[in-house]
């Protein structure tokens, strides 16, 4: 594909909120583009909906919070038509989101390690990432001295 082509193209896009919310629509009609290497920040108050913009980027939006209108173009391919399995071949390895709370983000019964593993086996060839040379350090560069602690 032509190197200018933007990374991300989320055109349009608009998602309900469930009946009775205090309005009809979590975003109406947001537009933007990502270019290759760019990096772009969505500002807003709280509730203005970044991270439902992010989650309907993933595919991870919950029923009750549906894509009424929009196009999210990940490379030239429209996302919010892809099967769950396209998206999960996507996940990871062309698109990733880092959860705003480790809290709920993170199962606090299992290791830091164990659960990048979980990643990485999941969507990489690397059965038993962190056991292997070349993945271990990932973790502890990003403040995470002891993944498996
Ligand atoms: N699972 C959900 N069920 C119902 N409403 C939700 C859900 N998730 C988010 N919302 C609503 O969508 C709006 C946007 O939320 P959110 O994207 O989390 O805002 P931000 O990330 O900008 O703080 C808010 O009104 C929030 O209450
Ligand atoms: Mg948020």
């Amino acid at each position: 594909m032509n190197a200018d082509n933007p990374i991300l193209q989320v055109e349009d896009l608009s998602i309900a909120l469930p009946a009775g919310s205090d309005r009809a629509s979590a975003v109406r009609k947001v537009s933007f583009t990502v270019g290759r290497g760019e990096i772009v920040c969505l500002v807003g108050e709280s509730g203005s909906g970044k991270s439902v913009i992010a989650q309907g980027v993933m595919g991870l939006l919950p029923k009750q919070l549906p894509i009424t209108a929009g196009r999210i173009l990940l490379q030239g391919e429209d996302i919010t038509q892809a099967p769950l399995s396209r998206l999960r071949e996507l996940r990871a390895t062309r698109m990733s989101m880092i959860f705003q709370e480790p809290m709920t983000a993170l199962n606090p019964v299992m290791t830091c390690g164990d659960q990048i593993d979980e990643v990485l086996a999941e969507h990489t060839p690397c059965r038993r990432p962190s056991a292997a040379p070349g993945c271990a350090p990932s973790s502890t560069r990003c403040c995470c001295p002891t993944p498996n602690a």
